[in-house]
């Protein structure tokens, strides 16, 4: 049927965009995220340019005043193009470039986000100098007029961002974070391009994750592929992962890294998308499988990359991801189950190894998100019992009665272990049964301390009807600290609740750990046993 409504009654619709739209953007960035904008853009317009000076970037931040400046070298704008440092979703950068700079928004964001009065000099080689004034009344104005004008020449090549009336306030040593973060996200650049980064006039340092350790037969692997997504291009991806010998356990830094051209985008990913299996309340891996790390690092057309729009964050949903994700978790699977293996003796099996090669990995599997050829990691349980027995080979010949002990404290391990539901109550039963037993050993064959003719078998067996009594008498022979008791007797009476009450309690990870480590410490102090 033919159409009744014709084109030419169409009325026309005004698409200008309103002001408020920077409303919503406001509250999304941080000083940081805002910061980091300007610098892509000094870093993009730098390596698009030729012949080039080395690129310097100088921030300065003043905590007193609450000022913040960013001038870079990296070329400038001329007047043609002043309308890209105001007109949201206006680019120089080409789509296909491998720049960092691709939607348009950032530098309009990042200034608006992070003050309230915004001047921006710039002088590009061969133009005049220009200023623009980016206030609050130019952002409640229906108008999105603004006037650039002429003013006497700053620098060839140069552009100023002067930021006042800041909407977010920082301190003295925010700037000092702020600078550990910058090396990080440009390490690249600082390192390999020759650029300078200076904040209140003191050098950014270039930082790297590399810091990798070569166990002799799990050194890291890299995998090197390209992706091609489905005409649209193809990007280069080169990942590394292995054990680290950098961990921090206050800061948490193992997990995944994600580079994109070149310029840190997300670091320390530990969620389920990247291979990372949150169980404990916490939020966090357990830390047992805290030395492995990723890097990832993306190369290729900008608009092909997996970043969110202020470059601070990973969309896993994006075809990219998914392309890179099947290779990602099966060598984040094989390093995490490797440093949980090992951390028995990080020290003497990871840490100590300096020094290696790293290996590569078959790369038509990867490019195919096939299964990789990767080491076979090696085997934990009996290695751990006997390893126990052997470091107390000589306390168990001379007191044979540890030697159940002992294999108890491996047995609670091993069972830790296991994809068993309820493990934790078991192991609280063991834990506390071995504490019981290990009680009565030492009063049994401590004739030195509990002589037989007062310590009658009846007395003895009168005694053990009543734990703390247990305690009591031990106590009085042999000094254990008042926090390990109190310790075992939370955990005796959580044990008790198991048994008397009517409602089950829940025994977590935590629990089983610390009481672990309490009895170990305990047997320590009444049989001299090393676990
Ligand atoms: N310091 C600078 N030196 C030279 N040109 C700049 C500078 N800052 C911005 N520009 C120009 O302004 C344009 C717009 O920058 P803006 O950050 O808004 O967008 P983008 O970098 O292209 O994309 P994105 O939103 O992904 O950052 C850039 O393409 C660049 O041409
Ligand atoms: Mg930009």
């Amino acid at each position: 049927m033919a159409n009744s409504f014709s084109k030419r009654e169409a009325i026309t619709l005004d698409g200008t965009p309103d002001k408020r739209l920077y409303w919503s953007i406001i509250s999304d960035y941080d000083i940081q995220t805002a910061l980091c904008e300007l610098i892509d853009n000094a870093i993009d317009q730098w390596m698009g340019s030729n012949p080039r000076a080395p690129l310097v970037v100088d921030l300065v931040l003043d905590a007193d005043r609450q000022l913040i400046s960013v001038k870079d070298n990296a070329g400038g704008v001329g007047q043609s193009d002043l309308r890209m440092l105001i007109a949201p979703g206006k680019s120089r950068n080409s789509p296909t470039a491998e720049s960092i700079g691709i939607f348009g928004v950032g530098s309009k964001r990042a200034v608006v986000a992070l003050a309230e009065n915004v001047v921006i000099k710039t002088h590009r080689k061969g133009d005049k100098t220009y200023q623009i004034d980016v206030t609050s009344d130019w952002l409640e104005s229906p108008d999105w007029d603004l006037p650039a004008y002429e003013i006497p020449n700053i620098n060839e090549g140069e552009t100023s961002i002067y930021l006042s009336a800041l909407r977010q306030t920082f301190t003295t040593s925010y700037v000092e974070h702020l600078k550990q973060q910058l090396g990080e996200t440009y390490g690249w650049f600082l390192e390999q391009k020759g650029c300078s980064m200076l904040v209140n006039g003191e050098s950014v340092k270039a930082l790297s994750f590399e810091c990798w350790a070569y166990p002799p037969d799990f050194p890291p692997q890299q995998a090197f592929f390209n992706v091609d997504l489905s005409g649209s291009g193809t990007i280069r991806v080169d990942m590394t992962v292995g054990l680290i010998r950098d961990r921090n356990p206050a800061t948490d830094n193992y997990g995944v890294y994600f580079y994109c051209n070149n310029r840190l985008v997300a670091k320390e990913l530990k969620v389920r998308e990247v291979g990372y299996f949150v169980s404990s309340e916490a939020g966090v891996p357990h830390p047992d499988a805290s030395l492995c790390r990723a890097i990832v690092r993306l190369n290729g057309e900008a608009k092909l990359m997996p970043w969110n729009s202020s470059k601070s964050g990973i969309n896993y949903s994006h075809p990219l991801f998914h392309a890179v994700r099947p290779v990602l978790l099966q060598l984040v699977a094989q390093f995490s189950s490797l440093s949980r293996r090992l951390k028995d003796d990080w020290e003497e099996k990871v840490f100590k190894h300096t020094e290696g090669q790293v290996q590569k990995v078959d790369s038509d599997l990867a490019t195919q998100g096939k299964r990789l050829f990767l080491p076979p990691l090696p085997r934990v349980n009996k290695p751990h019992i006997e390893h126990l027995k052997a470091k107390n080979d000589l306390k168990i010949a001379e007191q044979p009665w540890t030697l159940g002990l002992v294999e108890a404290v491996a047995a609670v391990t091993i069972l830790t272990r296991q994809k068993l539901e309820t493990k934790n109550r078991i192991a609280l039963i063991l834990l506390d049964s071995n504490f019981e037993i290990a009680l009565k050993e030492f009063v049994v064959h401590r004739g030195d301390l509990f002589p037989p003719k007062e310590y009658t078998d009846s007395k003895i067996k009168e005694l053990f009807q009543r734990r703390p009594n247990v305690i009591s008498e031990v106590s009085k022979k042999v000094a254990i600290p008042q926090n390990l008791l109190d310790k075992a007797k939370h955990y005796y009476e959580l044990r008790n609740k198991l048994i008397h009450e009517r409602a089950t309690v829940g025994i977590i990870d935590s629990d089983v750990e610390n009481y672990d480590r309490t009895i170990r410490e305990i047997l320590h102090i009444l049989f001299d046993l090393d676990l």
